[in-house]
């Protein structure tokens, strides 16, 4: 299904009935990190369900609201939860989000997401600065931006090599140093889940240049990168990525959820300081 002008313009009616907040800066919060969107100041939250063509997200750990408010003095629209490709949407589908905020007037997106650390000096709870991505789902046709292109919203061809605001990722990394976080960069690949890979996989990843591996985010890049938007993404490491047959682990999505708590509060440090920066 193709969505049209009309089909993001009635999602941003329905979201203008709850708040006269016109926010130019969006957020969108993975598994684990929604509660940055708690801290939000003056905030109304409109649950997914009552905003029309929105894919809600049946996985444990999203609460699937958007949260209107104002976080270090900037007026933000914050994703609490996504929805992802592995619970059978179509990657129109969700990035529909990302279409709305543009609708809404959003210019600066700021993503995150829970991610495995396929970079061996990666430890949970670390955060990574993405610089660059690969995008496995994309190169295999499952490509967001596929289908007829609307000319008015961006190009039909869109340029990757300065996806992640080079800008932004300065000011992140100053903000990170100043309070103490250790901040990796590095590259974000994406698939599609919901399984997590094999040990050979992961070792594949690692040889072709990934540092961490995840089921989001990029998708997202590539529909907001269309549109003109300003990216910044961030990856909180949630889980070592397991390289070998013979290790006695296995990784599971509680301890994703878990290791958020410890990462919520590095990445509202880096979030709120790169916003202050901006503003
Ligand atoms: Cl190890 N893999 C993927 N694909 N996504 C993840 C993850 C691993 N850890 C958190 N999210």
């Amino acid at each position: 299904m193709t969505y049209t002008t009309a089909d993001y313009e009635q999602a941003v009616a329905a979201i203008r009935q709850h708040t006269t907040i016109q926010p130019r800066i969006g957020l969108v919060l993975g598994s684990g990190l929604g509660t940055l969107a708690d801290t939000l100041e003056n905030a109304v939250a409109i649950p997914y369900a009552e905003i029309p063509g929105w894919p809600a997200s049946t996985v444990h750990g999203h609460a699937g609201r958007l949260v209107i408010g104002e976080l270090s003095g900037q007026q933000v629209v914050a994703q609490q939860g996504r929805a992802h490709f592995y619970e059978g949407y179509t990657m129109q589908q969700i990035t529909f989000p990302i279409r709305v905020m543009h609708f809404l007037g959003v210019q600066t997106l700021i993503l995150t997401n829970a991610a495995g650390g396929v970079d061996p000096s990666f430890s949970v709870g670390d955060v990574m600065l993405i610089n660059d991505h690969i995008n496995f789902p994309g190169m295999t046709g499952s490509n967001p931006l596929m289908g007829p292109n609307d000319d008015a919203i961006g190009p039909r061809f869109v340029g990757l090599a300065q996806a992640y605001d080079r800008e932004m990722r300065g000011i992140a990394r100053d903000v990170a140093r100043e309070a103490n976080i250790p901040l990796h960069e590095g590259v974000y690949a994406a698939v599609s889940g919901p399984s997590f890979e094999t040990p050979a996989e992961i070792r594949m990843l690692r040889t072709i240049g990934a540092n961490a591996v995840g089921m989001s985010t990029v998708h997202e890049v590539l529909v907001a990168r269309h549109a003109g938007m300003r990216v910044m993404a961030c990856s909180g490491i949630t889980n070592v990525a397991i390289d070998h047959v013979d290790s006695e682990l296995e990784t599971n999505h509680e301890e994703v959820l878990e290791a958020g708590k410890v990462i919520v509060p590095r990445l509202k440090t880096i979030v709120t300081g790169v916003l202050s920066a901006l503003a």
